[in-house]
């Protein structure tokens, strides 16, 4: 449980030393229908005290018959004390841009909860631009207040400057369990301008700093400030299974053979590794390959690159947020001086930008639910029309990286089902978007085919022995009776494995189906 400090020596601007109070107090600040810009990307950073007493005021708010909801914008997914306190309390009616919560996903997908899935770079202007309404509160966790009021940002950045500069309200929760030398690691850009008159961004290695350290905020809008010292809460990554380091392998090879080919320089082009287990697994990897001196430019730092930062092969890392497991969190907490030097966190913005991406020529790394045989990439819907997460930065860095890998085993439950199908039953990446898709059995390069050449291709290379008979008749047929030849498919047949495994738990045909 996380715990309100009664007092910090953290606030050290003395007209703002007199808004501490409770969390409580805090949270009666904060009105039924009103939105809220949190704090928090990947359990990191996000605030720890006043959504739980928020919580606790909702759920007596709809006990007594009074429904009290909020609208919770964030950097990314939160922790419990957030995600997890609010759903269960049935607090949020609209929830974006990104969650990975239990809770949170389950009254998502039984449509109790609105979730809006977009792409992490657009938030901020989404919101700058008044496409998602007003914005009525930020509520943001920082680690100290300096004697100026300017703010040193937590273990994430996310959205928060968006935050404090659109809201009305802005409520603090200062952690001091947070370090101290997190003071000096952020970049945070006040330049952006609104189109017509942005200007480039003149970020041109991902450890440059083209801005400032601290957040800025008008004092008067300070409504309270609320200590506290909880940690942030991350869940560990699953160690490395034989089956994710045969595909961190084929990665390997890869880049190997590119370096060959001269298509990129030897210490690599800067890295993007999304979220999950097997992105993870690729940087443990990269660990034991041949390539030194490489660099980072992604959106949250995993344990697979402080891996890569200790053993001196990442020199350094640009990032939005941290996203450590809680042994490999308090060994970079320990040591946050020393990694302050190689890490630059920033607006996700800035991280995620889609100009900056283009012009570091990043090679992104995302996981996928599923791909189809023409290229198309599911990140987030299971069957379809179940969220599991969202779309997160995948896009940003797909769309305008160097190169756009995406990667999953095989198969899933149990190899019930392919990630490897006809038609993916939902789509985030198209196959314009999409040029190498990676499982245990190999690596598709479809860089330069069309999509009768891609179809064959994947099949080959990523499907799984249990499904390659089924996706190559599915194609032989789609090539004869197809209504056009250029992206063969039959219509009536191309989303019938996701019916049969809704109706009998399996994609594969029962024999005599
Ligand atoms: N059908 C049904 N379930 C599937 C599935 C499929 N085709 N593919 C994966 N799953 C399930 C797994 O079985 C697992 O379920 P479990 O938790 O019940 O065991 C769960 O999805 C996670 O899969 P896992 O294989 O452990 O992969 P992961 O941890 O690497 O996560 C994604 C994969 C796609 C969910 C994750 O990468 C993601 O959310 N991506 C979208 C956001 C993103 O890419 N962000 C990066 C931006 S920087």
């Amino acid at each position: 449980m996380a715990t309100a400090a009664s007092t910090t020596s953290r606030v050290l601007n003395s007209s703002l030393a007199q808004k501490i109070t409770g969390a409580s107090e805090a949270a009666a600040l904060i009105k039924s229908g009103e939105q809220v810009g949190m704090s928090g990307f990947t359990g990191s950073g996000y605030p720890k005290a006043v959504p739980i007493e928020l919580a606790g005021r909702i759920s007596e708010a709809n006990f007594r018959g009074r429904k009290f909801r909020v609208g919770v914008f964030t950097g990314a997914s939160t922790g419990p004390e957030l995600d997890g306190a609010l759903a269960m309390a049935d607090g949020i009616n609209l929830r974006l841009p990104y969650q990975s919560d239990p809770e949170t996903r389950k009254r998502i997908n039984a449509g109790e909860m609105d979730y809006m899935d977009i792409h992490l770079s657009h938030v901020a202007q989404f919101v700058e631009y008044g496409f998602l309404g007003k914005l009525d509160v930020a509520l943001i966790e920082v680690t100290a207040v300096l004697e100026d009021g300017r703010l040193v940002p937590s273990s994430s950045i996310g959205n928060n400057k968006t935050w404090i500069e659109q809201a009305d309200r802005v409520i603090l929760e200062v952690n001091d369990w947070q370090p101290a030398e997190l003071e000096g690691m952020h970049d945070l850009y006040y330049g952006l301008q609104p189109p017509p008159h942005r200007q480039p961004i003149p970020l041109v290695h991902p450890g440059q700093r083209i801005g400032t350290p601290y957040l800025e905020v008008r004092p008067e809008k300070v409504v309270a400030i609320v200590p506290t010292n909880a940690p942030d809460r991350n869940s560990a990554f699953k160690s490395p299974d034989e089956t994710s380091r045969r595909i961190a392998g084929h990665i390997l090879e890869f880049l190997n053979w590119e370096v060959q080919k001269g298509r990129m320089p030897s210490n690599l082009l800067p890295l993007q590794s999304g979220v999950g287990n097997i992105a993870n697994a690729v940087l443990f990897g990269l660990e034991e390959g041949r390539f030194e001196g490489m660099t980072a430019y992604t959106e949250v730092i995993q344990d697979g690159m402080i891996r890569l930062l200790k053993s001196g092969k990442l020199t350094c890392v640009s990032a939005t947020a941290f996203s450590l497991s809680p042994e490999v969190l308090s060994e970079v907490n320990r040591d946050m001086a020393d990694y302050r030097k190689r890490i630059v966190l920033r607006s996700q913005e800035i991280s995620n930008h889609p100009e900056i991406i283009r012009r570091l020529g990043v090679i992104a790394m995302n996981g996928m639910i599923e791909a189809d045989i023409n290229g198309n990439v599911n990140s987030t819907h299971v069957m379809g029309s179940r969220i599991q997460n969202g779309i997160g930065g995948s896009g940003d860095f797909a769309r305008n990286g160097y190169l756009s890998i995406f990667m999953a085993p095989s198969t899933a439950q149990g190899g019930t089902i392919s990630t490897i199908v006809p038609m993916v039953s939902h789509v985030d990446h198209t196959e314009h978007d999409v040029q190498v898709i990676v499982t245990e059995h190999g690596l598709a390069d479809l860089r330069g085919l069309s999509p009768r050449q891609r179809a064959r291709l994947i099949i080959e290379k990523c499907s799984s022995p249990q499904y390659k008979a089924l996706l190559t008749d599915y194609l032989d047929r789609s090539e004869k009776l197809s209504y056009g030849k250029h992206t063969p498919h039959l219509l009536s047949e191309a989303l019938s494995w996701h019916n049969r495994y809704l109706r009998s738990g399996k994609m594969r045909p029962a024999d005599g189906d």
